[in-house]
């Protein structure tokens, strides 16, 4: 028995109790064992290929708090390394992504070839240097790990990591139905956004699939759509979702091995997606169901640091952890390559409708993440609750919904939109359970 650990979460479905103690969020030291445990001991999510198509093409990432670099050397290879010049350990690029055939340091001038080799060291041959010099490796150092699923590269600083395929387990169905959506695969639309909030890392990885707060936290975007339609202004051609028709919607959530979960929600008005702009097309092509599944609302996360989500919009969203209370995001929105130009506007309108940073609804999510980083401070409340929410309707395996989808999920559920599961969130709190344990081991409570 693990004293600490089992009191910092709480997991015992036979006494109908899953809670998390308020230091997981709010605690320096424990934000430090999580890079470390976590971040340093599982895969991550890099970048998405698109970003690093040509050879040469190389993007700046993190792991955890680590400088990672994935480039794609001249023959088409992807490699991933520290960001960290052999020398005396500058990074190799401050630009977040770009094309070169070579990584010049700004500090003394090593370069580097993008495959990771190192290729001169300036003025070599004036310097003097013992004979045993070559004798040493300077080549970038490379990441234990690297693959890619779909197009989702993931990298992992430890090689005692499972193969990408079978970490992501059951959940790569639900990368499938974004995956698939396009007849010649998926692009990031260009430009991103990049933003700060000041609160924890894991309030994003639960917000990114909590539909629990759709009628609170965005009361203002649903009034804001009910009254475009009422009057039939000019932005009611953004066609963004009406949540009063999702009110009657049937609703599910889904839990995953290795701390990945997702919800979804039928669509009750499938035509306003621009995918639904060629329907006929996408019917033809992968069918009447899965179409119907990639027109519903399905949000998933998976752990530690990646999001797709396709409600409002569809989005890929990455976090970055910075300290215990501050977060860095980065968001791109999803499409499929070659849409016509009218789906591809709407799409970009519907993004920044809700999704955007100067948007209608990101700015209550990052407000509200801070407000609850400002009522942790109150420690005498102990734990966060409410992850039991769905419990006495979850089941084994993949309920027919989720079988229908051609989901195999650890455990599932399907209710009314008002049951508004929280049960999604368990997986993200036993795989943490289960990578920090070692950090606890041996240490009285
Ligand atoms: S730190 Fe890179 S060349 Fe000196
Ligand atoms: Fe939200």
């Amino acid at each position: 028995m693990n004293a600490i650990i089992d009191k910092l979460v709480v997991d015992r479905p036979e006494d109908g109790l899953f809670k998390v103690h308020r230091d997981v969020f709010t605690s320096p030291e424990i934000f430090d064992l999580e890079m470390t445990h976590i971040f340093e001991r599982t895969w991550v999510f890099l970048a998405f290929e698109g970003q690093v198509a040509r050879p040469n093409d190389y993007i700046a990432s993190w792991i955890g708090r680590q400088p990672v670099l994935v480039t794609r050397d001249k023959a088409g290879t992807l490699h991933g390394f520290l960001n960290s010049c052999r020398h005396k350990g500058a990074r190799l690029t401050t630009r977040e992504c770009g094309n070169s055939r070579l990584f010049v340091c700004p500090y003394h001038s090593w370069s580097y070839a993008p495959d990771g080799k190192l290729k001169s060291v300036k003025d070599k041959s004036t310097g003097h240097l013992p004979p045993q010099f070559d004798g040493e490796d300077y080549d970038l150092a490379p990441l234990a790990r690297l693959e890619s699923y779909r197009g989702l590269i993931f990298g992992s600083l430890s090689a005692d990591v499972p193969p990408l395929a079978d970490y992501l387990g059951g959940a790569r169905a639900l990368i499938d139905l974004v995956m698939d959506q396009g007849a010649n695969g998926m692009e990031l639309v260009p430009g991103r956004t990049v933003y700060t909030y000041g609160a924890n890392w894991k309030m994003q990885v639960e917000n990114g699939m909590d539909p629990y707060h759709l009628t609170s936290a965005h009361q203002s975007f649903m009034q804001i759509v009910t009254q475009r339609n009422a009057r039939a202004s000019d932005l009611s051609k953004i066609r963004s979702r009406d949540f009063s028709r999702s009110v009657g919607a049937e609703a599910g959530a889904l839990q995953f091995s290795h701390g990945h979960g997702a919800v979804w929600i039928t669509n009750m008005t499938p035509e306003q997606k621009p995918l639904y702009d060629d329907i006929e097309a996408l019917v033809a092509r992968v069918g009447a169901h899965r179409a119907q599944w990639m027109l519903n609302f399905r949000n998933l996360v998976l752990f530690p640091n990646v999001q797709l989500a396709d409600s409002e919009s569809l989005i890929l969203r990455v976090i970055r952890p910075i300290d215990v209370n501050t977060t860095e995001m980065r968001m791109f929105s999803l499409a499929p390559i070659g849409e016509p130009a009218e789906s591809r506007a709407l799409r970009i309108r519907q993004h920044e409708d809700f999704f955007n940073v100067s948007g209608l609804a990101t700015p209550d999510d990052t407000a509200i993440y801070e407000e609850m980083q400002a009522g942790l401070a109150a420690t005498g409340a102990g734990y966060q609750r409410g992850y039991d929410r769905g419990a006495t309707l979850l089941g084994d395996g993949a309920d027919a919904a989720a079988a229908g989808a051609g989901i195999a999920a650890d455990a599932s559920l399907t209710g009314p939109f008002k049951l508004q599961s929280e049960m999604q969130y368990q997986p993200i709190y036993r795989e943490w359970k289960r990578l920090m344990a070692p950090a606890f081991e041996g240490v009285a409570a």
